[in-house]
């Protein structure tokens, strides 16, 4: 018997298909970087602590550090490479560039997907861990709300003040 070391994988990355001979041990991290030359998201920790890597897998805000590719295999995945339209920045883009939401960026392009993810998660009525059970949905994003909801993405330069401030605009 042979052992199989690689994989037939279908990935589509940013509206775009591609078939790739992958190694079975590769995270979806490093194909995005190393083979699709996507590089916006970023390896911090490798250990799904700091939120670095968060792209959006069919929608849902994930660590790409912690996936194997091909257990991806079919699904669509969006980097912060894909989130514009074009020129024009998606309102998350736009709103974290308007409330300097970044110092020296590492982190940025993870804070952006999870607050991509985090607005659509909160639209679909899912509660955080301090939403009030009385409340009914949708949950309002205040401080606390988009603290919590945010809280998987860590920022060494401090800039939450910002993040917060950025992703309360774009949920308005
Ligand atoms: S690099 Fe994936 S969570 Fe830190
Ligand atoms: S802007 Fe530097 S780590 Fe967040």
């Amino acid at each position: 018997m042979e052992y199989t070391f690689s994989t037939e994988v279908a990935l589509r990355v940013n509206g775009e298909d591609h078939a790739l001979l992958l190694d079975n041990r590769s995270t979806l991290l490093d194909v995005l970087r190393e083979r699709l030359g996507l590089t916006g998201a970023k390896k911090g920790c490798d250990h799904g602590q700091c939120g670095a890597c968060t792209v959006l897998v069919d929608g849902r805000r994930m660590n790409s550090c912690l996936l194997l590719a091909v257990a991806q295999h079919g699904r669509s995945v969006t980097t912060v490479e894909g989130l514009a339209e074009g020129d024009t920045l998606h309102p998350v883009q736009q709103a974290f560039l308007d409330h300097d939401a970044y110092q020296c960026g590492f982190c940025t392009p993870g804070q952006i997907c999870s607050a991509v993810g985090a607005l659509a998660e909160a639209r679909a009525g899912r509660p955080s861990a301090v939403t009030d059970p009385a409340e009914d949905p949708p949950v309002p994003l205040d401080g606390p709300e988009i603290r919590e909801r945010m809280s998987g993405n860590l920022c060494r330069c401090g800039a939450y003040p910002g993040i917060v401030r950025a992703v309360m605009e774009a949920a308005s």
